[in-house]
């Protein structure tokens, strides 16, 4: 047994939700107004005989303990875990502990480095940086509120800190505090006369650093000396998956529903000072998928500003259609043959471009009704994105138009909703002059009829006359979490079936670990790169999901048995949301009409996965 198993095995699911929220039984249920948003009627559910909690209200999802316990706390799995195992009082195994036991190493140490640099601030010799912070308008609040401090200009000062604290060096190396040339062994402080911002996860622990020069080298000076530097790689901070300002912005982004990103350190502390404070910063660097991911988890829209001088760059072109792509895949898996629990909104992503010479930080402090403006009318990406690339193309040639259709059309067939996309097609072929019918004879052949999957009938072949054989005992067990784990060791065994899993959605899997699993393979290349990128834990469930003997199986066994699963399990998740649904009535009174809707739309679904 996995530890993940154990932790599960010992643990009830009433009595973890029970530690955050006072439920009361209604059946053989437990209610409560759901924790993960304000409402008057309890929508959220818990159900002790299988072990599962959901939310029909504005959150439209649910699972097992472990990913309540995720969305409670705002917390990664690997944290949840522990916290659980604590309660289960189940020993983490060894590599867990030690994985988890340096993580706690790397942010204490860190903590010590951001109280250290705030200290320094506030001394004589943090004269220059707190002048400098007042020059531009920063309020002590802020720099208290994000902890904003002043490496010296001095080799040693934070590692002769650190030694007299008794931190290990070697961990402050690891943290990137401290710098050691390979050489000689030769250790000094990695940050120096630089005002820091410490950047901190959705929890507030400080997870690395970035520093701002305060003065501008002489044009000739040798060497090379960024304007910001950023704590590099660690095992717990990655400038690319870290979002500056979540920390203080994660439950403004949930109350209202939007989420602003913005570039820059200096752009998010002006935002909150000014009181917009669902405002996080990329750091510079295009949103990537990771960061798409957590944000939303939080929100459904989201704005982009963006700096005028980049909005046309060719790179932040590329890095908005990358953005777009993993929200139209997202937003299209959140999509109609999923019933109810995904009637969520689609992710909508929208451009601020701000006007000439103005970032977010310079617009916020001195013309906020414009800021506010601008952000409200932000453009849809796609109806920014059609005349950016098409204007990158002479379109007055018809080699012209072929290259702006090639470029475009990847793009609006990420997007999986059908009408969307024929809007799409429409105002490209009025961004180029051409007529719809003309643009679409124009489009490569694999994508001239590419309807959305879920609503082709091609393969009519029902569950029951599939070669039951191929897929034993597996997909016929009652056993919680059998199929899910057989699905996924067909799926790690067979890379080639990666491509047929747009319609299915993590969710579909109650176990927590088997969702973490899922999404992150479906992020990467092979299994070696997963098994790279999971902690310890994780990778021993990984391990037992490779070693559950799957039957031997020529590709097109292998694609029914998925297909089977894949149905198996959609159904029986829409079938514990209808129970879960009709377990948030009250039986005595005739349930709403909006609850008959919901119910019959649940059906329809259960149907849909029956002649799939
Ligand atoms: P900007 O240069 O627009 O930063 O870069 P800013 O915050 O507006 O800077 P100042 O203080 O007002 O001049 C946007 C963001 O890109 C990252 C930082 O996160 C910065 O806040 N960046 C920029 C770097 O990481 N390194 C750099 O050399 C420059
Ligand atoms: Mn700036």
């Amino acid at each position: 047994m996995t530890v993940v198993d154990d932790i599960r095995a010992r643990l009830d699911i009433v009595d973890v939700v029970s530690g955050y929220v006072a439920l009361q039984k209604a059946g053989r249920s437990f209610k409560a107004p759901c924790p993960f948003h304000t409402e008057r009627t309890p929508s959220f559910i818990v159900n002790p005989e299988r072990q599962s909690w959901h939310c029909f209200g504005a959150c439209s999802t649910g699972g097992d303990a472990f990913s309540f316990v995720m969305r409670q706390q705002n917390i990664e799995f690997s944290e949840a875990l522990r916290i659980l195992a604590q309660k289960a009082g189940v020993e983490l195994t060894q590599a867990g502990k030690q994985d988890s036991d340096r993580r706690d190493k790397l942010h204490r140490i860190n903590g010590y480095a951001a109280t250290w640099y705030q200290e320094r601030l506030k001394s004589p010799e943090g004269k220059v940086a707190l002048d400098y912070l007042k020059e531009r308008g920063v309020s002590p609040e802020m720099i208290d509120a994000f902890q904003l401090g002043y490496s010296p200009d001095n080799w040693e000062g934070l590692k002769t800190y650190l030694a007299q604290v008794g931190a290990p060096e070697a961990v402050a190396v690891e943290a990137g505090l401290i710098y050691r040339r390979d050489e000689d062994g030769r250790t000094w402080d990695f940050f120096r006369d630089r005002l820091m911002f410490p950047i901190h996860d959705r929890q507030g622990k400080v997870i690395g650093f970035g520093g701002r020069q305060l003065t501008e080298p002489p044009a000739d000076a040798p060497g090379y000396n960024p304007k910001y530097i950023n704590t590099s790689a660690t095992p717990i901070f990655d400038k690319r998956s870290s979002l500056y300002g979540i920390h203080r912005a994660h439950s403004a982004i949930r109350e209202s529903n939007t989420g602003i990103i913005v570039e820059g350190y200096m752009d998010v502390i002006a935002a909150h000072e000014h009181g917009y404070t669902n405002v996080v910063a990329s750091m510079g660097t295009a949103l990537t998928e990771n960061q798409v991911s957590q944000l939303k988890s939080l929100a459904t829209n989201f704005v982009l500003a963006l700096d005028p001088d980049t909005a046309g760059q060719e790179a932040t072109l590329r890095s908005l259609e990358a953005s777009w792509k993993v929200i139209g895949i997202q937003s299209a898996s959140r999509g109609r043959s999923q019933g109810v629990l995904y009637q969520r909104d689609p992710i909508t992503l929208s451009i601020a471009a701000l006007p000439d010479g103005k970032d977010p930080d310079d617009l916020i402090r001195h013309d906020p009704a414009e800021w506010e403006r601008l952000t409200n009318d932000a453009l849809p990406l796609m109806s920014y994105l059609i005349p950016a690339i098409t204007s990158r193309f002479d379109v007055k040639t018809p080699h012209g138009v072929s290259q702006a259709i090639d470029a475009i059309s990847p793009l609006i067939f990420a997007t999986r909703d059908y009408s969307e996309q024929q809007r799409y097609l429409q105002d490209l072929a009025d961004a180029l002059g051409i007529r719809l019918e003309v643009l679409t004879k124009a489009l490569r052949p694999s994508y001239r009829y590419s309807r959305p999957r879920f609503s082709s009938s091609r393969d009519v072949g029902s569950t029951s006359d599939t070669r039951s054989q191929i897929t034993p005992s597996a997909l016929n067990s009652n056993r919680e979490f059998i199929r899910e784990n057989y699905m996924l060791s067909l799926l790690l065994n067979r890379p080639a079936l990666q491509g047929s899993l747009d319609d299915f959605s993590p969710h579909y899997f109650r176990n927590t670990a088997n969702r973490e699993v899922f999404a992150r393979w479906m992020t990467c290349s092979g299994v070696d790169e997963l098994e790279a990128s999971l902690d310890e834990p994780l990778r021993e469930h990984l391990h037992t999901l490779l070693t559950d003997s799957s039957p031997e199986m020529d590709s097109i066994e292998s694609e029914r048995a998925l297909k089977e699963c894949k149905q198996l399990i959609a159904k029986q998740y829409l079938k514990e949301v209808r129970e879960a649904r009709l377990d948030t009535t009250d039986a005595a009174t005739p349930p709403p009409r909006s609850l008959v809707e919901e119910i019959t739309s649940l059906d329809e679904g259960i149907r849909a996965t029956e002649v799939r």
